[in-house]
């Protein structure tokens, strides 16, 4: 199997975690190269629903090598309950391998993610307060420390007394918060670097050497192309790079080694968290009324669109062509997995926005200016659906209703990209193969 990414093309919770985990056996290494335990992805393991936040989801086939990249920001202790919640599910993590390279979550960063937040009031981005901007921000200030430092108390010590003498001041004056003593840190943390010490590894150079062996790798996206922090609806973000190009960067494999991009989208679209949303189906609590108030509500019950991480309600509304065509050109998208299609069962027609309107102008290409994204129209093209017909027991494509088959062909035709994996349940057989 050639080397691929798998990105979110949307606002993540694409169900990049069920065709993580349906495709992996495909491939030798599987690898996270962004985020954090900010991503939750779902997969199905015997009769359980498993959330993974930090963990590839190749991990659940022993044959695939689970990598965590340099680009991943690591909280230690939840990577350890994680393997530990795993092995006692019977999964092994004993491949795992950790980028000595990538950057380790601490105490203070999440304080101050939460800090932060609050300081934002009415404008917050609504992040999952697990650390991530902040670890981010460290790394690229240049004062983070990394799972290499971690494994090196004289170096953990020595680096993270530096940085206390800078965090604490602003955790006690500015935010009112506790400030942490060198010790206290070192206590919780230095236990982790004996479990995780042994998963440590030159994974740059382990990629790079199983590329040139003839070794495939599954790049495993999290978040989604509009949350990454270039291309997303800044600073409606997450601070990483979840497009296509992060795979390079946070693995240290040259992008000409990427054979394929599948992009993951939902046959609808969520958000979890604040900033514009054009075909969102506001919730009564929301201000949402009438039709669209009930559509957005079938949606989220239909679709159980609540989230792994955080158990927020998922904003929902109808498939966007604008932001599909944006995310094949952002990732360079070779193919797509559509998915939750049998969500859509619910329903007598379905929209698809097919362009925005706004101040008179029509916009096919997504916009530059987000005053354009937060007032958008979208312009709609409404089409047959196939109300009550169950369709997750389908695993043929001639095995669709016609009306489903034609919102698929309808859907590739304008975004310009094949859909060869089609998803009609959480399950990994629930799925229809068309060329992958
Ligand atoms: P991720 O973050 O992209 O991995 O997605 P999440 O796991 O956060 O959310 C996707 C949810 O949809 C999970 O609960 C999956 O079990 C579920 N799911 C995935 N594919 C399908 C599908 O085709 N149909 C249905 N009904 N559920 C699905
Ligand atoms: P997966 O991988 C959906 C959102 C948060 C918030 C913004 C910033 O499961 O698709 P952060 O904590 O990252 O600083 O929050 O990004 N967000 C996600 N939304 N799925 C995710 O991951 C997300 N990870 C972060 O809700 O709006
Ligand atoms: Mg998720």
């Amino acid at each position: 199997m050639p080397s691929t990414v798998l990105v979110g093309a949307q606002w993540g919770d694409e169900g990049k975690g069920k065709i993580t985990d349906l495709i992996a056996s495909d491939y030798d290494y599987v690898v996270r190269f962004q985020g954090g335990n900010n991503a939750g992805h779902t997969v199905i393991h015997g009769e359980k629903k498993l959330a993974l936040h930090l963990m590839p989801s190749g991990v659940m086939y022993e044959d695939a090598v689970p990598v965590i990249g340099n680009g991943v920001v690591v909280d230690p202790g939840v990577l350890v309950k994680e393997m530990a919640m795993l092995e006692s599910e019977g999964v092994s993590c004993k491949n795992l391998r950790i980028s000595g390279d990538a950057h380790v979550i601490m105490p203070y960063h999440k304080d101050l993610d939460g800090a932060d937040e609050k300081r934002l009031g009415s404008q917050q981005i609504g992040t999952t307060k697990r650390g991530i901007g902040p670890c981010y921000q460290d790394k690229m200030g240049r004062k983070g420390i990394r799972i290499q430092d971690l494994m090196d108390e004289k170096i953990f010590r020595l680096k993270l007394d530096a940085v206390l003498a800078q965090k604490n001041p602003v955790l006690e004056k500015i935010y009112g918060l506790h400030a942490y003593s060198v010790e206290e840190v070192c206590e919780e943390y230095l236990p982790y670097a004996q479990i995780l010490r042994k998963h440590v590894a030159e994974t740059g150079q382990l990629l790079n050497d199983a590329l040139r062996d003839g070794s495939s790798i599954l790049f495993e996206g999290a978040q989604g192309t509009l949350l990454d922090i270039d291309h997303g609806t800044y600073p409606y973000v997450t601070s990483s790079s979840c497009c296509a190009g992060g795979a390079s960067t946070g693995t240290g494999v040259g992008p000409k080694a990427i054979d394929r991009v599948l992009g993951i989208q939902k046959a609808y679209i969520t958000r979890v968290g604040g900033g514009p949303f054009p075909t969102e189906l506001k919730f009564a609590e929301d201000g949402g009324v009438g039709q669209d108030a009930a559509d957005g509500e079938l949606l989220c019950q239909a679709g159980h669109e609540f989230g792994v991480t955080t158990g927020r309600k998922r904003r929902c509304g109808w498939f966007d062509a604008v932001i599909a065509r944006y995310a094949a050109d952002v990732n360079g998208l070779t193919d797509v997995a559509l998915t939750k299609l049998d969500v859509l069962s619910a329903f007598d027609t379905i929209k698809v926005c097919v362009a925005y309107e706004c101040d008179g102008k029509r916009y096919d290409y997504f916009p530059m200016q987000q005053s354009v994204l937060f007032h958008a129209k979208p312009i709609y093209e409404e089409l047959p659906g196939w109300k009550d017909v169950d369709i997750t027991g389908c695993r043929d494509y001639t095995e669709l209703p016609e009306a489903t088959r034609s919102y698929i062909e309808y859907l590739e035709k304008i975004t310009g990209v094949p859909m060869s994996i089609i998803s009609v349940g959480p399950d990994r057989d629930q799925t229809i193969m068309r060329g992958w």
